[in-house]
């Protein structure tokens, strides 16, 4: 059988990896910066969190959501403390997609309501829902054009008052920062009047943190920069550190009804111990702090060079535009440098490094895009 073919490869076979350095499997070492599109929070294979897994699974591995898991519990109490979302309850499942449906999902059964509002340049993931929220007609079938989905600019607070008077609006969903769409932060005025507006139309305002949350951005949450409180916050890549995982956060105010939302695999004993190492790294190696710290300081030693049309982002979410296809840029970071960058659309490199990464290891890249530039 052959794999079906949708993924375009770079010829690169990691095989080992250790904080933020791969190798491959002729033993050539690569600089992450890419982070696995942002999944590894902690750093590949961190001896606490490795430990935390194999621990796991001399014990139980898996079960059903139809007994008592009291590492879900552990998880929900711990999240809350970390990110200051104490009194919100937690619903586990699997990916960012699956997150955001169900976000979706929970905030029209609590509005009886099925209109949604999303932004251009969005990304919100694959599954039918959550793709009818993406800006991307390229990956948007037949079968998944029937939701209602009203895509507004983002920064634009008149044109979703407007929409959400039109009514029937169960949800404004948006991202901390827009990842894919070619790392756009939204204005914290815009966010603070996207929260009031929900609040007075009855709609719930749902924060996608799949790609922003996690610290990565030197807030637990990209939001909390904006000082808002949404209704649902949707989770994904970094919170287990690799180890599938998704989730949402839900305000207090959602009533839970039994067979609401459901998962077989959400939630299960390896995922939460994961989840739980992920915390206890975050907060013991003070990594918030350390992905402000030197995502800034790469912000601030980028090269002054005019192919660089404008670098955006924060902490470790960071986008670098060009006046050109960067396809090229990056593979000679990749094949001549042995450094992992991400991109988004054709003329952004787009970094989304482990959130240890060090000076040290910044500076590395520092040398090397410099280099690159220079070719
Ligand atoms: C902001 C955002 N939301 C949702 C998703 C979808 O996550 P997953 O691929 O885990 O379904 C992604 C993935 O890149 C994302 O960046």
């Amino acid at each position: 059988m052959n794999l079906f073919d949708v993924y375009s490869l770079f010829d690169v076979t990691p095989v080992r990896a250790k904080g933020c350095t791969v190798w491959d499997d002729k033993g050539q070492e690569y600089l992450d910066l890419y982070g696995g599109h942002a999944v590894i929070s902690v750093g590949h294979s961190h001896p606490y969190y490795v430990q935390a897994l194999k621990d796991q699974l001399d014990k139980i591995g898996f079960y059903s959501n139809s007994v008592r898991n009291p590492l879900q519990e552990e998880l929900a109490r711990r999240l809350g403390e970390v990110s200051g979302y104490g009194c919100y309850s937690l619903f586990l499942d699997n990916s960012g997609a699956e997150s955001n449906e169900n976000a979706v999902k929970l905030a029209s059964f609590q509005t009886n309501r099925d209109r949604v509002i999303a932004f251009r340049r969005s990304f919100h993931g694959r599954t039918s829902g959550a793709v009818a929220l993406t800006d991307n007609p390229a990956i948007i079938s037949p079968f998944n054009k029937y939701h209602k989905v009203t895509f507004c600019d983002l920064n634009d607070g008149n044109a979703v008052a407007d929409e959400l008077a039109k009514g029937g609006v169960a949800a404004v969903i948006i991202e901390g920062i827009q990842g894919c769409g070619g790392i756009h932060v939204p204005n914290a005025g815009f966010l603070q009047m996207l929260s009031r507006l929900c609040d007075r139309y009855g709609a719930a305002l749902i924060l996608d943190e799949v790609q922003s949350g996690y610290g990565r951005t030197g807030k637990f949450f990209a939001h909390q920069w904006a000082g808002i409180r949404p209704d649902i916050i949707t989770l994904g890549k970094g919170i287990a550190n690799g180890f599938p995982c998704g989730g949402i956060l839900i305000a207090p105010k959602f009533q839970a009804r039994k067979g609401m939302l459901g998962t077989t695999f959400g939630g299960n004993y390896l995922a939460c111990a994961g989840a739980i190492a992920v915390l206890d790294i975050i907060e013991q190696e003070h990594l918030v702090e350390n992905a402000l710290e030197v995502g800034e300081y790469i912000k601030a030693n980028l090269p002054a060079c005019p192919r660089i049309k404008e670098v955006r982002g924060k902490g470790l979410m960071l986008g670098i535009e060009f006046n050109e296809p960067v396809a090229p840029l990056r593979q000679a970071l990749l094949y001549d440098k042995h450094i992992f960058t991400g991109v988004a659309g054709k003329n952004m490199i787009r970094l989304l490094a482990p959130l240890c990464l060090t000076k040290a290891e910044a500076d590395r890249f520092l040398e090397a895009f410099n280099e690159v530039l220079a070719q």
